[in-house]
């Protein structure tokens, strides 16, 4: 589970949009999910473009999967487009809020397009999905 920029600002951060929880408090809730759905999950947050995909890189041959939210890099970061598509790990894109309906540059995401699948919208549900839909595509 990889935290892209100023996640590690959640609870403070524009509550009106992503919400009141802390980004300990969203872990919490993906790691008993985790635990409900017989997964081992790590979870990181990264500010730094390089940082994300470093993380991505070494993703592979530990992880089976990746849950991504890119933050605002996803609108823009090719680089991590890349990654996404280089390394041959399903790769899911989580976004706490609707990025469709939001200001129009945050509507485009690069980095979807490089990813099996995303959830956006839901909130903290957003990422619960996205971790239900690994689990549907690695017991296939
Ligand atoms: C976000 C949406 C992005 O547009 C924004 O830059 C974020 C959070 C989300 O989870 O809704 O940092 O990725």
């Amino acid at each position: 589970m990889i935290h892209g920029p100023n996640l590690n600002l959640l609870g403070e951060r524009e509550p009106a949009v992503y919400g009141t929880g802390t980004l300990a408090q969203l872990d919490e809730r993906i790691a008993l999910l985790a635990v409900e759905l017989a997964l081992a999950v790590d979870c990181r947050q990264y500010n730094a473009e390089g940082a994300i995909i470093d993380a991505l890189h070494t993703a592979r041959g530990v992880y089976d999967a990746v849950i991504l939210n890119p933050g605002a890099y996803a609108h823009y970061s090719y680089a991590i487009a890349d990654a996404v598509s280089s390394i041959g790990l399903p790769v899911i894109e989580a976004h706490l809020s609707n990025i469709a309906g939001r200001e129009p540059f945050r509507r485009v995401s690069v980095t979807a397009a490089a990813c099996v699948g995303t959830v956006s919208g839901f909130g903290v549900s957003s990422y619960l999905l996205a971790l239900r839909a690994a689990r549907e595509i690695l017991i296939k």
